[in-house]
């Protein structure tokens, strides 16, 4: 495990030392990176070490906070190839504990908050965060503090009640459900690991980013396609490419990072779309991408530079467009997505049709969940008669699973 450096501001570049519970830059707010000392581990962190290591996010070690972890077993979750469109690949985050890619997240921010000896932690959640942190509080036997808002898909609130968590069901959006713990959390004495408040959850999620290199047999591919709310995932795979380019794991190239949003909650593709640095609180958000109801992201300046810096882009499909990507999905692949994973897929054929991307380019979407947290919503989509699946195609599976 990596000993960290210093905690570092993405917007002031103030550096802050680790070794107590760290929230956001005190000058200007920004969000607090960890960074480590990459460059005396460079030549003694091999990437061929990695093969003999636990399937799980924690054997990228090196590059992860030197802490016990709090695990149930998080990540390298399998590198599907599509079997409608070769040279595209699928990420399924659905096989993680508790469903989601969050797992990651809450795995590292956990560990760290057991480390520091936090008892008690808060969140707001759209739904897969609030399952994800109540099941790693619960496993390190920490107190979890959750706000969510009232009509969040139901497995997520009654994993969060059998997991022991204390659950606050919120009439509004998860803006709402981050003020009330912002408000509560000094006086009840609760440590916030809302979404980029605390450092440590995008050192989880960024191990996404290695998994892509080290299943892509450290071939970056040419572009991918995440699922945008609070932008972690994005932000954090960003930073894995940096980290493996300075331990001589890949080279300078990197993917074209696209943001997929609802056209019901769209606030970076608005902004993308007039070439903004920010984001403005989206209006009204509704879509059945319980995920990607973020009406403004804390990140949003991070996600639009690096949209910017990779050549990518923002894009929004309509919550049709996501059913007909899940049922799609479903139907040629055999993987029961999350309507915010289908969104990946609904965005890769419109950059297909407009010519963005081309057949030839290998191009990784993310699944970031399971559709079987959402069967309510999915029932209510389904049409009653189903078509017949067309004829299987090409495909498999990469990697040791
Ligand atoms: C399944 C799923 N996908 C994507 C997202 C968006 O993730 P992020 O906030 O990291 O952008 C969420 C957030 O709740 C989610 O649950
Ligand atoms: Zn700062």
């Amino acid at each position: 495990m990596a000993r960290i450096a210093y905690l570092e501001c993405t917007k002031c570049g103030e550096r802050l030392g680790a070794e107590k519970p760290q929230t956001v830059c005190p000058k200007d707010g920004g969000v607090l990176y960890v960074r480590y000392d990459l460059a005396s581990l460079k030549g003694r962190a091999n990437r061929s070490q990695l093969s003999t290591r636990k399937p799980t996010m924690w054997r990228y070690s090196e590059v992860l906070p030197d802490a016990e972890p709090v695990s149930l077993g998080e990540g390298f979750t399998p590198m599907l190839a599509s079997r409608e469109y070769p040279n595209v690949f699928i990420k399924d985050e659905g096989l993680n504990p508790t469903g989601s890619f969050k797992a990651r997240g809450m795995s590292a921010a956990v560990t760290m908050a057991k480390s520091y000896g936090l008892k008690k932690l808060a969140a707001p959640s759209a739904g897969n965060a609030a399952s994800a942190l109540a099941a790693y509080a619960a496993a390190a036997g920490i107190e979890a503090h959750i706000f969510m808002p009232k009509d969040v898909p139901a497995a997520n609130r009654v994993e969060c009640q059998s997991y022991g968590a204390h659950v606050t069901l919120v009439n509004g959006l998860i803006s709402d459900c981050g003020r009330m713990v912002a408000e509560r959390k000094d006086k009840e004495g609760w440590f916030d690991v809302s979404t980029l408040k605390e450092p440590f959850r995008v050192e989880g999620k960024k191990t996404m980013g290695y998994e892509v290199a080290e299943q892509l047999n450290w071939r970056l591919p040419k572009g991918i396609i995440y699922p945008t709310g609070g932008g972690v995932g994005l932000l954090g795979m960003w930073k894995a490419f940096d980290e493996m380019e300075q331990l001589g794991w890949i080279g300078p190239e990197r993917p074209q990072m696209i943001s997929v949003q609802s056209t019901g909650c769209a606030p970076v593709v608005k902004a993308w779309d007039e070439g903004k640095s920010t984001s403005e609180m989206w209006p009204d958000a509704a879509t059945l991408a319980a995920g990607l109801r973020v009406p403004k992201a804390y990140g949003d300046y991070l996600i639009l530079d690096i949209l910017k810096k990779s050549g990518g882009l923002a894009i929004a499909v309509s919550d049709e467009e996501i059913m007909g990507a899940f049922r799609r999905w479903a139907e040629i692949e055999g993987i029961f997505a999350a309507p915010e994973g289908a969104a990946a897929l609904a965005a890769y054929r419109k950059l297909r049709g407009s010519g963005f991307f081309s057949a030839d380019d290998r191009v990784v979407l993310f699944n970031t969940g399971t559709g079987l947290k959402y069967l309510e919503v999915i029932d209510r989509q389904l049409p009653s008669a189903h078509a017949k699946p067309p004829a299987r195609q090409i495909g498999g599976i990469i990697g040791p699973y």
